[in-house]
């Protein structure tokens, strides 16, 4: 094997390696949590926003949910001071169903773009997302489905 093979193989190798990578960290950042439904209420632990590892604890910036009866998914942010933001995952445009990017919420149909709290950030969509009202005590958020 010559230098130029070598440093040919090397290459394609590291490319490999990430973007094997990459669709990992993609693939593990959106966490569903495991929600029920009560009273028209959809209950999510506040534990589906932690993260232990071996004695520390972090905590995740959204969960999403998916909830029979209900087309759309919901994502909910967690806010400062133990509040939470609840969103339906549906463009407000024509109705697709939107993608997460961390705080920006897009949709693939014709771009639009939305903030954590629902606002039209780019169009042509010109209405804000459906939002939830959202109670929470000290273990469980409670949100109102209709
Ligand atoms: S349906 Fe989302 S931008 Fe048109």
């Amino acid at each position: 094997m010559d230098r130029k093979e070598f440093l040919k193989i090397c290459g394609f190798s590291c490319l490999g390696v990430l973007g094997l990578s990459g669709l990992m960290q993609s693939c593990g950042s959106t966490h569903y949590a495991v929600s029920n439904i009560k009273d028209n209420q959809l209950i999510i632990s506040k534990q589906e926003f932690e993260i232990t590892e071996n004695t520390t604890t972090r905590y995740r910036n959204y969960v999403v949910s998916k909830v029979d009866g209900i087309n759309y998914p919901i994502i909910i942010y967690k806010n400062l001071n133990d509040t939470y933001t609840a969103l339906l995952l549906r463009c407000s445009h024509q109705g697709a169903e939107l993608t997460v990017n961390g705080d920006l919420l897009t949709c693939s149909a014709h771009g639009s773009e939305f903030g954590k709290n629902g606002d039209v950030i780019q169009g042509p969509a010109e209405q804000q997302l459906t939002a939830f009202k959202v109670l929470t005590d000290a273990q469980n958020i409670y949100i109102q489905l209709s």
